[in-house]
């Protein structure tokens, strides 16, 4: 009896804490974002109309804001029709492109031939103010048909949330997250698909202090640039001054920006890519533009037709133990080796830049604890995205 009666009270009281507790972002965060804590100890929030959410996102009050399920914009603000182009003439199925800014002349060269009408709402991302804490519960919270917007805010928590169907048809129709200047944000176990535009996308505000882990960036889609069913757009990161944590990402069927870092002359950023699991991309993964360094560790490359593009920005990718041990001078420790299976060859450059290193002296940097890439497949797929945390 007496035992019994202990165990139903140590129950009560763990049950209690959990109670109090559970709405706290789950997790410590790493890498660049450490010490980030979101809407820290504020009494949890559930909105219960979009316009509350909106609300809540967006004031000046530290929160912590739980979704307890998809909140459906895709509808909300009715429909835009405008000038569209047809970059790509593949079929079936090549994504458009909205002529947003005359992108259509300006960038591409060609005329907008025709008239698309999309969802305005996946034109108008919600606003993310600082001190915020967005936490998914379960596995299917999140928001659809709407991004989110990060502004010169800073310390936000995004974790364990679904963010996807952004007018997918369209190039220009929407991005899932966007971070145009901030510092100390944790984006963890989110996980997007079917975005028009960008899934992640940083700048040209620097972006600091910033880790992206445990995302799923699912590429399979009906629209895409090749007619592959693969989205071309998942991260692109151009900060002028980034420094972003990406790490323990789990990237398949897409086919480009995996991710794009830098291409504006005279910006730079630093991004510290480890122990991300790439599986199927029919195009490249990474794609280092002027201005970056990317130093990655610890990757495993899984049928991936280019791993990296011979782009003129700097990245270093050992993949040999002589390799690793030439960090050693720069980061204080050897550099874990990254993985090819059934995919493209690196470029010579990414195996011998080392100068990309003097990027990455830095404690957090040093002190990263990264896996050996043996063991990031199974551990990806078992920890990424949603449902896992909360
Ligand atoms: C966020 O919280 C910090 C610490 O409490 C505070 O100094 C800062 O002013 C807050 N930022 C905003 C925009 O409210
Ligand atoms: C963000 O902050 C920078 C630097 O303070 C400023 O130049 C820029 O105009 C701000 N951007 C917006 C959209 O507020």
């Amino acid at each position: 009896m007496a035992l019994i009666s202990l165990s139903r009270g140590l129950l009560l009281i763990s049950t209690f804490l959990s109670l109090l507790q559970y709405a706290a972002a789950v997790g410590t965060p790493f890498g660049r974002a450490t010490g980030t804590t979101g809407g820290g100890s504020a009494s949890p929030v559930t909105p219960t109309s979009l316009a509350q959410l909106q609300s809540y996102l967006s004031d000046s009050t530290p929160r912590v804001i739980v979704l307890d399920r998809v909140w459906d914009f895709t509808n909300n603000e009715g429909t835009t029709t405008g000038k569209a182009c047809k970059p790509w003439t593949c079929s079936p199925n090549p994504q458009l492109a909205i002529d947003a800014n005359s992108w259509c002349e300006n960038a591409e060269g060609l005329s907008a031939t025709t008239t698309v009408t999309y969802s305005t709402a996946g034109t108008n991302p919600l606003k993310v103010a600082s001190n915020k804490t967005l936490l998914g519960k379960g596995n299917n919270a999140g928001i659809r048909g709407k991004g989110l917007k990060i502004n010169n805010a800073s310390n936000i928590i995004i974790q364990n949330i679904k963010i996807t169907d952004i007018n997918a048809q369209f190039v220009w129709g929407g991005d899932a997250l966007q971070i145009d200047g901030g510092s100390k944000i944790w984006i963890d176990h989110n996980y997007f698909q079917n975005i028009g535009r960008q899934m992640v996308v940083t700048g040209y505000g620097a972006v600091y202090d910033t880790t992206i882990s445990n995302n799923v960036f699912n590429g399979d889609t009906t629209y895409s640039p090749y007619c592959n069913g693969q989205s071309y757009w998942a991260a692109l990161l151009t900060g002028n001054g980034d420094q972003i944590t990406f790490a323990l990402n789990y990237l398949y069927h897409t086919s480009g920006r995996g991710p794009h870092v830098g291409g504006t002359s005279g910006y730079f950023q630093n991004i510290h890519l480890y122990n991300n699991y790439f599986v199927s991309l029919d195009g490249h993964a990474l794609d280092p533009e002027v201005g970056s360094k990317i130093l990655a560790e610890g990757n495993y490359f899984n049928t991936v037709k280019q791993p990296v593009l011979d782009g003129s920005g700097q990245a270093y990718i050992p993949t040999t133990s002589a390799q690793a041990s030439a960090c050693q001078s720069a980061l204080g420790r050897s550099c874990v080796t990254n993985t090819l299976l059934s995919s493209g060859a690196l470029t010579s450059k990414s195996q011998s830049d080392t100068g990309t290193l003097n990027g990455f002296t830095d404690s957090i940097s040093k002190g990263a604890s990264i896996m050996a890439a043996s063991q990031v497949g199974s551990y990806v797929q078992a920890h990424a995205g949603v449902g896992i945390v909360n």
